[in-house]
């Protein structure tokens, strides 16, 4: 709940002024600078996501299912607002699995239209993804298979049909994919799920005067829908009681379009310790952590006893010039954290963690460029039976990306982690040295990716690259592309997705 209706209507007023003779009350609204410092209340206890529930199949995989259906959430006082969710009525459970596990899914489709999962960040067949080749119809039934092979990460999973990806994640379409690893676990983290080792999906919403979700755009706006309240795992000003010398956060950016700066309110310092992709090399102490939509990073906090804090999003360097309009100014309170009395466990972290990205100076099979401006990348939208260029398998490529107007964008690659080798030249900020799969692009400047591509060769079903900002992904900005096998042509999309 929030403590300070009279200052928002102030807001209001000054915001008003810059887009008159605008359109209509929402991008009025809009107009206004947010800030929430010490103005939330912190009545809630953090909501954990469960762990989803699997059973083991006939083949010794673990198999999960998972119900996508329609259904009513209690945010706030008042109405209850009609959401979507997974297994529940808003967002899903967080999936577990040890990589080396074949894992399996039922994913059953109970809304009235087709709606599909995409594994974000996961390392798969094509066919398996979840992209908008593989939408679910509803009633559907789709199921798909594959053994996690990949390092410990924190992954997620989200719908993904192409044109409506935005509005099916805003209703509430969104979890947690956690993978695990013996080496991950060797490192004696903070590991106990919803204690020490905690799951934070961080999104914004604008609710109307009916507590129903509303996806307002600002006047002028080009990013999309950006929300005036920060729920996180669908609790809005949430606490959470702290038990423990050290917590680890594993924060997600669930939210459509908005960009978060994260920090304390007491501008504490923390450690990053993994990225999109897993583990960093080694701790990087800072006191602010950008994280655009898509991107993950597990941080570790430290404590003291009978303390309270809020985790805060500060404002941004990378408005430009509407940036006002789009959150970019914008202060906002998102969790409290309320130490006990005494705290448990180490106050110390591993100086070393994950193996470092090694892509850096071998062999390069291809290099290609993109260029995104316009709901478009290199001047083309994304055509649903058009596969833009075939990669080797076994090979190492550098794709170098930048984004070409004023506006914020990310790209994201399906399939693969990648490692940032550049930024305008230069050797990436700590933040990017971990494996990724999901950059920030700064205006203006050339992010150089070198990605291997192993595994699941399938010459007619693509992956998916994409600005990860999603009304820019649903209006065109996305390609696809396939991975070849030795000898492989670049084939043709199947024109049928239908998997009842
Ligand atoms: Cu998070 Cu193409 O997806
Ligand atoms: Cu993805
Ligand atoms: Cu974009």
């Amino acid at each position: 709940m929030r403590r300070r209706t009279a200052l928002k209507v102030f807001g209001i007023g000054i915001g008003g002024a810059f887009v008159l003779g605008g359109g209509g009350l929402g991008a009025y609204y809009f107009a206004a600078k947010e800030d929430t410092a010490g103005e939330i209340a912190f009545d809630t206890a953090l909501f954990i996501p469960s762990l989803a529930e699997s059973e083991s199949g006939a083949s010794g995989a673990r198999v999960f299912t998972l119900g996508i259906q329609p259904g009513e959430t209690r945010f706030k006082d008042g109405q209850a607002t009609r959401t979507w969710g997974v297994n529940g009525t808003y967002l899903g459970p967080t999936i577990r699995a040890r990589r080396g596990e074949r894992v399996e899914f039922a994913v059953h489709n109970g809304l009235d239209q087709a709606t599909s999962l995409h594994w974000h960040g996961m390392h798969l067949p094509a066919a398996m993804d979840g992209g908008p080749h593989q939408t679910v119809p509803n009633g559907g039934t789709w199921k798909p298979r594959w053994t996690i092979d990949q390092p410990a990460a924190t992954l997620w999973y989200h719908p993904h049909v192409h044109g409506s990806t935005a509005d099916h994640m805003y209703r509430g379409l969104t979890g947690l994919f956690i993978v695990d690893d013996e080496d991950a676990e060797a490192l004696k983290l903070p590991s106990e799920y919803g204690v020490d080792d905690v799951p934070m999906i961080v999104q914004d919403r604008a609710f109307d005067g009916d507590n129903q979700f509303e996806e307002r755009v600002p006047l002028a706006g080009s990013l999309g829908v950006i929300g005036d309240e920060i729920l996180v795992n669908g609790t809005i000003g949430p606490y959470f009681d702290v038990t423990t010398r050290l917590v680890r956060l594993r924060l997600l950016n669930g939210s459509n379009a908005r960009l978060y700066n994260f920090g304390f309110s007491d501008d504490r310092s923390f450690s990053l310790v993994a990225t999109d992709g897993g583990l960093l090399a080694k701790p990087w102490e800072t006191d602010r952590l950008y994280l655009s939509p898509g991107e993950r990073a597990e941080i570790v906090v430290a404590f003291k006893p009978g303390e309270r804090v809020e985790l805060r999003s500060y404002p941004s360097e990378y408005g430009g010039a509407s940036g006002r309009l789009e959150g970019f100014d914008d202060r906002l309170d998102i969790c409290q954290f309320r130490a006990a009395g005494t705290l448990s466990g180490d106050a110390k972290l591993p100086a070393a963690l994950g193996a470092a990205p090694d892509l850096a100076g071998g062999a390069v099979a291809a290099e290609r460029s993109f260029v995104l401006a316009s709901d478009q990348i290199n001047g083309r939208s994304m055509a649903m039976d058009r596969i833009d260029f075939g990669v080797r398998e076994g090979t190492v490529e550098v794709w170098e990306v930048t984004n070409d107007n004023g506006y914020l964008h990310n790209f994201h690659v399906h399939d693969v982690r990648f490692q940032v080798l550049t930024v305008d030249g230069k050797p990436p900020e700590p933040p990017l040295r971990g494996w990724k799969d999901t950059v920030l692009l700064a205006q203006g400047k050339r992010y150089r990716l070198a990605m291997r591509f192993s595994d699941h060769t399938d010459p007619n079903m693509p992956y998916m690259y994409h600005c990860h900002l999603l009304q820019h992904e649903d209006d065109g900005m996305m390609g696809q592309f396939v991975v070849l096998g030795e000898g492989e042509q670049v084939g043709v999309v199947p024109r049928t997705h239908d998997h009842s």
